[in-house]
């Protein structure tokens, strides 16, 4: 028997249930924020942002990676600037030049005597954030006692596709777009393996459902596709975790997914060569912008932005506000994605909307009952 959504229309659409995702979800998510070799000298960091919560990666000068709260002690401005680069020796606030230490320490206040004469250093340093790393990657939580192995360990002994470190892939430009729909909508669409043979017919060609299958891993799930089922994505050629190039048929012959979900807001997808890691960062109730670092083979561009139909030069972000093509004449998978979720949320705006059925099979749209059942595991709402 088919079964309805669990989460309701103002899951995706209403600030107050966005905030208590904020409040209840993104304060204790795991994200992606770089790999190690992001921040090879002291000062080297990373920021990201991960619901609402601002935060920086930063090597600090006993060699230790670190995450802080990327928020001022003071009056609250936000300290690094950007995605990332090098501090230098300390983090000054551009504002009164409050300074912290690399690992976040208050070493100084100007005119402090005059001030801030009871002033304790000591209490206020950036608050600490959490952070783990597993397999070269990085990532960090708003909670600085969240438990990574505890996250992580459910896809901890599955195979990995690659080892970043063992392969000779390079890193191409990160794409960066921003979506006008519920991050939800689209996790909901990366995890969705009914629509593939349908919405992309003419650009992935599949599979159908019988021919895919979503495994889960604790909240995180795993895409594994057969021989016949992918005739378009997946690579022939691909480098194993020693970095030998294999020629493979199918993901689930290689023994390794062809798309792996890291819940709440990571999605990583083996490409030739190397792979792709898509940070999701929800802004609002409908609205989501997307950052995906990609390592490509030698034969691929390391700026396939001007290819990507809604790049705009000046800000270098994609969106649908700059298309001048039907998302489906691109062929390109990814933009006929953002057009479809970009479609769902228009839909889930109207008063109108009802919940409809959900199909069943882990093939098909079984992934999305795990991901709401995820969810509202941790929000305090009716189920
Ligand atoms: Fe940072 Fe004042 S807000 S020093």
């Amino acid at each position: 028997m088919t079964e309805l959504h669990r989460l309701g229309r103002e899951a995706y659409i209403d600030p107050v249930w966005h905030e208590r995702e904020v409040d209840q979800l993104f304060l204790n998510a795991w994200c992606f924020a770089g790999i190690t070799s992001d921040f090879k000298e002291a000062g080297d960091y990373k920021a990201v942002e991960i619901g609402g919560f601002p935060i920086a990666v930063v090597r600090n000068k006993d060699g230790d990676l670190g995450a802080v709260h990327n928020v001022c002690r003071h009056r609250g401005a936000t300290l690094f600037d950007g995605n990332g680069g090098n501090i230098g020796k300390s983090i000054v606030c551009p504002y009164h030049r409050w300074t912290y230490g690399l690992a976040g320490e208050l070493r100084g206040v100007p005119d402090k005597q005059t001030c801030f004469p009871d002033l304790e250093r000591s209490k206020l340093g950036l608050k600490p954030a959490g952070l783990g790393i597993f397999k070269g990657l990085v990532f960090v939580n708003p909670d600085p006692n969240a438990n990574f192995d505890d996250w992580i360990a459910p896809i901890a002994d599955q195979a990995w596709p690659h080892d970043l470190y063992a392969s000779d892939v390079r890193e191409a430009v990160p794409l960066v777009y921003d979506v006008k729909c519920n991050w939800k909508v689209f996790a909901e669409n990366a995890i969705d393996g009914y629509h593939l043979a349908y919405l992309h017919e003419q650009t992935l060609g599949g599979p159908t459902p019988d021919k895919n299958v979503w495994e889960q891993a604790g909240d995180h799930m795993i895409w594994y596709a057969n021989e016949e089922g992918v005739r378009h994505r997946l690579p022939k050629k691909i480098r194993d975790e020693n970095g030998k190039i294999g020629t493979i048929k199918s993901a689930q012959q290689a023994g390794f997914g062809g798309v792996y979900f890291l819940f709440p807001l990571t999605l990583v997808v083996p490409t030739p060569y190397g792979l792709s890691i898509t940070a999701l960062k929800p802004t609002s109730a409908s609205t989501t912008r997307l950052t995906i670092r990609h390592w490509v083979g030698p034969w691929q561009s390391l700026d396939e932005r001007k290819y990507i139909q809604g790049f705009d030069k000046k800000t270098g972000i994609i969106s649908s506000d700059n298309w001048t093509r039907h998302p489906l004449e691109t062929g390109d998978f990814q933009t006929e994605d953002v057009w479809i979720c970009e479609k769902v949320q228009q839909g889930l705006q109207s008063p109108a909307f009802e919940l409809g059925p959900l199909s069943l099979g882990p093939g098909a749209e079984d992934p999305i009952r795990w991901f709401h059942r995820s969810i509202l595991s941790r929000l305090q709402v009716s189920d």
